[in-house]
């Protein structure tokens, strides 16, 4: 394989997180900041071998071994770097271009990187030059600092036509490159114009630190627009761009919480007052990307909005994009009239951490919509902001937070449970790739009703609370038996991948249950806290129920073919199975057919 371009072994790097690569290998527990195991590549007892999460390195303290994942890869399969990216890159789903043609495409890429960071650079001289003043005092009068300059790679893009271009041409960098990195703008005639011009620069940063775009703020109140953007370019995506991801997400994962503000300025000045777990959407509505990059360092997001209707319309949207990535969502609002940029300014780190104590769920901020007396809402509009609610509640990944909040909601508008579940049932409700059969909830109560129902739904709950008994339930049962169709899979899963059940983490699994019932059931078992459940005791009657009601259901079918005219020889023969099936309830009924749990010992009286 020819060299692996930088850029492909960074997004490779920020796609495998260490703790998952190396607990691949080991088991790892959590001591303070970091996670401790047993070191793979020396021979000892007490666990010295480290893993810093935040730093994404591991360490042995015992032999000295270091690095990153991939040179932890290296060590670990004996094999060579681009070896190691190709596997963690296979791990993390992205490809790796395998011909020189597709790296053709990535040194283009590296071109247009190399030409926002030029102006980068050039923009931010300018900000030191003379003719910046005019910049400089704009930005202390917006309580923006020196040191700020570098921090967030702040500059000066001069008032003129061309000073971009000329300052290009004198390195020998082609306009044409400035063109395709969307810093010029192409008239008809042809001709090249800088498209930021007296205006303070912003540089947009990728994840590994690199400029790909740049927003540009004017400085008086004129009639140009408030800010002038780079368009969009290979390097440049808005939907998987969040401005100052690159120096918050450390932050973030530390704070488990990030704060989503909407403007570059409401950013700095989070920052400014000591509060880094920030990103700025920079005006453009959330996407799904987003969502997924910021689930990688936290599930609790905050949006920190404007509390004009814009800002709360705009964080309501967002809001529900994060809610369907699995996030925890509150919704805080700067006091009427305020962004989040002036808020920090006037009431420094204190009142800012003060208002965002303050921050309401999601749920919760619809709710109150609803019930708000000064509404006076009419019941047709009280039914609208119920079913905003739900479609909220569906997109939610944890079935269990969705059982508890529609129970919530059913108690705080004093209104019926079913009712709520049968119409969250007619919503498109987030899909789960594991799970694609989605029985109807009505259909699913019927069903755990009946005997076979009940002991499906019984040696699932065993399962659940007590794994270890899932090879011996195995073992007991035929997994195309089972009828529902959450319960065959998750028993079919054990049975083709049978070590799975020592690692098996009921909160990882709950989140992909799809049918609601089940969902619901299982929250309540979790909540109940049923230690002291007799679980063999209660997994052998489930077993037993479960094989007699197999016996029978064959009964019923000779029972009907018994009522069909027969000759007497089939007849026969039929009256013979029956009688068989007869004697082998009876054994099943006794338990008899149970393997590995024997029954209770009986008490004498
Ligand atoms: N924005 C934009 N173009 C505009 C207005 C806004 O691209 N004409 C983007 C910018 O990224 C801006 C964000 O939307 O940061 C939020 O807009 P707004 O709240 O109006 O701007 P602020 O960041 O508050 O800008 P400032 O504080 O400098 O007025
Ligand atoms: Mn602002």
């Amino acid at each position: 394989m020819s060299q692996i371009p930088q850029e492909i072994v960074d997004q490779v790097r920020f796609a495998s997180e260490i703790l998952n690569v190396v607990s691949g290998y080991l088991t790892l527990r959590r001591k303070g900041h970091n996670y401790f195991g047993v070191c793979p590549f020396h021979k000892e007892k007490t666990p010295s071998f480290s893993v810093n999460p935040d730093l994404q390195i591991f360490h042995c303290f015992g032999c000295g071994a270091g690095g990153n994942v991939f040179t932890f890869i290296m060590k670990m399969e004996g094999i060579t770097f681009p070896e190691a990216v190709k596997i963690l890159a296979q791990q993390a789903g992205i490809s790796l271009p395998e011909d020189a043609e597709k790296y053709d495409d990535i040194r283009a890429k590296e071109a247009l990187y190399f030409a926002n960071a030029l102006a980068a650079d050039y923009y931010r001289e300018m900000l030191n030059s003379d003719q910046a003043a005019a910049a400089r005092d704009y930005l202390r009068n917006r309580g923006i600092t020196e040191t700020e300059y570098d921090q967030f790679s702040l500059g000066y893009a001069p008032n003129s036509w061309n000073a971009l271009i000329n300052f290009a041409a004198g390195k020998s960098v082609p306009t044409d490159l400035l063109f395709r990195a969307g810093l010029v703008v192409q008239k008809e005639n042809g001709d090249f114009y800088d498209r930021f011009r007296g205006r303070i620069t912003f540089a947009i940063k990728n994840l590994t630190s690199q400029v790909v775009a740049f927003g540009a703020r004017r400085m008086a109140n004129d009639n140009s627009p408030k800010y002038i953007n780079s368009p969009e370019t290979d390097i440049y995506q808005k939907r998987l761009i969040l401005y100052g991801l690159h120096i918050s997400r450390e932050h973030i994962r530390h704070a488990d919480e990030v704060i989503i503000v909407e403007g570059y300025t409401d950013l700095t000045s989070l920052c400014r007052i000591h509060i880094n777990n920030v990103v700025a959407t920079s005006g453009t509505a959330l996407t799904e990307e987003h969502a997924r990059m910021l689930r990688r360092y936290t599930a609790n997001a905050i949006l920190f909005y404007d509390s004009d209707s814009a800002g709360a319309a705009a964080a309501l949207r967002g809001a529900d994009i994060l809610l369907e990535n699995g996030m925890e969502v509150k919704i805080c609002t700067a006091p009427t009239g305020k962004d989040p940029d002036e808020f920090a300014r006037q009431q420094g780190e204190d009142g800012v951490r003060r208002l965002l104590t303050t921050a309401i769920p999601l749920i919760e901020f619809k709710l109150n919509r609803i019930e708000s007396p000064a509404r006076h809402s009419s019941s047709s509009q009280k039914a609208a902001l119920t079913r905003e609610i739900l479609s909220s509640i569906a997109r939610m990944g944890d079935p269990i937070r969705r059982s508890f909040l529609v129970r919530d909601l059913a108690e705080r508008l004093h209104i019926d449970e079913t009712g709520l579940w049968s119409e969250m049932g007619n919503m498109q409700v987030r899909s789960a790739p594991t799970n694609p059969v989605e029985p109807n909830p009505a259909d699913t109560n019927d069903y755990f009703k009946s005997q076979k129902g009940s002991a499906e739904l019984g040696l699932f709950k065993i399962s659940l609370l007590y794994p270890d008994i899932i090879p011996v339930i195995l073992v007991n049962v035929n997994v195309e038996d089972i009828e529902h169709p959450e319960i065959r899979s998750f028993f079919t899963y054990f049975k083709e991948y049978p070590t799975e059940v020592e690692t098996f983490n009921v909160k990882d699994y709950v989140s992909s249950v799809r049918d609601q019932i089940l969902a619901g059931q299982i929250s309540f078992w979790l909540q109940e806290n049923i230690v002291q459940l007799k679980h063999q005791e209660f997994a052998r009657q489930c077993l037993i129920t479960f094989q007699v009601e197999k016996i029978e259901a064959q009964q019923r079918l000779i029972r009907q073919e018994m009522g069909v005219t027969h000759s007497p020889q089939v007849s026969a023969e039929l009256m013979d199975r029956m009688h068989k099936y007869l004697l082998e309830r009876q054994k099943a009924s006794r338990g008899e057919f149970i393997i590995g749990l024997p029954p209770p010992k009986q008490m004498k009286s």
